[in-house]
């Protein structure tokens, strides 16, 4: 079946053609539009987004169209991200999605944005199937997950302040760079003497409970900001300050992953979202999983935002038969189908 799908939750307006056949998803043509507009304000303005959206997503659909070499008349299904994200931004991708199901007599299917982070690596590695642990990791949400197959998902645990991205955006901010940070942050790292700057790893060291696999990155963050305060020369120490961070950052997201690859008995890690890009993180988790498990990773262009994740997660539902009518609806905050706590589960 070959799908066609959208993504508008935030500042990429993505369209994408995907092809499922026995069970192996393939990418047949992606657009990704980035609106470069939000970089002078320094985050995401919801408004600009939802303009920006609308004035662009007809073109970025003709040209996922052009460069996947088919036409709507090939189109067996439409995918398009309806939530979370920004209510206004969703809301273009759905109306167009659901018009265009209207006047073509297309099924239509909702897809959970996070759900589709996670069938990113299946578009480049069909073997990054369940069971494994995940670990989502993007501008909006920390979830460390364990999927025993795809739609069930354990959450194991979640960030209890900042997500990973927003973390390396906001150091990112302190050390003045622009937004989003990620990747300037890996890059100034690299530079940086680990040496120089200690920064706590929260929620590593004698947690139990609840706090077993949670995050919290806002207090990284803060011990960022006073070293930044004492700092007598910024310029020196910014690479130092990104490398500290970085590698606290990291340290935190590998142990908790790797624990819960051991406890849940998994030979597969998959890493999904925008922090995903980081080579560092991915190189530290392969190297502390040696001889436990394999570590899955899509390409950056399939982990930061984009409609091919989208295809990929929508074409498994919609091969399972399940449809959404024209009530479907945009929604900024939305049940994550199939997630469900361990603790939930025993209860
Ligand atoms: O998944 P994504 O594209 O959008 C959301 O759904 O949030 O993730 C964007 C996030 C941003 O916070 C960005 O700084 C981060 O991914 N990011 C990185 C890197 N590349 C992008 N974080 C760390 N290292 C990177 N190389
Ligand atoms: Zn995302």
């Amino acid at each position: 079946m070959r799908v066609l799908a959208l993504e508008t939750s935030c500042d990429e307006t993505s369209a994408a053609v995907v092809r499922r056949e026995g069970g192996v998803t393939t990418l047949e043509g992606m657009t990704i539009l980035s609106q470069d507009v939000h970089r002078i304000f320094g985050g995401v303005v919801p408004e600009l987004a939802s303009r920006a959206h609308l004035a662009t997503v007809g073109p970025v659909v003709d040209d996922a169209l052009r460069a996947a070499g088919c036409t709507m008349a090939e189109i067996e299904g439409i995918a398009v991200t309806n939530g979370p994200g920004l209510m206004g931004a969703l809301l273009v991708g759905v109306t167009w999605a659901k018009t265009v199901a209207w006047r073509t007599g297309l099924p239509l299917l909702g897809v959970h944005h996070l759900e589709g982070h996670l069938f990113a690596p299946t578009l480049e590695d069909p073997t990054a199937e369940p069971p494994f642990v995940a670990l989502l990791v993007s501008g909006g949400h920390t979830m460390l997950l364990d999927v025993p197959q795809w739609g069930e998902y354990r959450l194991l645990g979640e960030t209890r302040d900042d997500a990973a991205g927003e973390a390396f955006d906001k150091v990112g901010a302190l050390l003045g760079l622009d937004y989003p940070a990620g990747a300037a942050i890996e890059k100034l790292a690299a530079t940086g003497d680990p040496k120089r700057f200690s920064f706590p790893r929260p929620l590593l060291k004698g947690v139990t409970g609840a706090d077993h696999y949670a995050f919290s990155f806002s207090g990284l963050k803060t011990a960022v900001l006073r070293a930044v305060q004492k700092s007598d020369d910024l310029v020196r120490d910014t690479p130092h300050l990104a490398r500290a961070f970085q590698d606290a950052a990291i340290e935190v997201m590998v142990a908790k992953t790797l624990q819960a690859t051991r406890d849940c008995d998994r030979q597969l890690i998959v890493l999904g979202g925008g922090v995903a890009c980081n080579r560092t993180l991915a190189t530290a988790m392969r190297h502390a999983a040696e001889g436990v498990a394999r570590v899955a990773v899509a390409s950056p262009r399939l982990n930061t935002d984009n409609a091919a994740m989208i295809g990929a997660a929508g074409a498994w539902r919609l091969a399972n038969g399940e449809r959404h009518g024209f009530d479907l609806e945009a929604r900024d905050s939305i049940a994550f189908p199939g997630l469900h706590s361990p603790a939930e589960a025993s209860s």
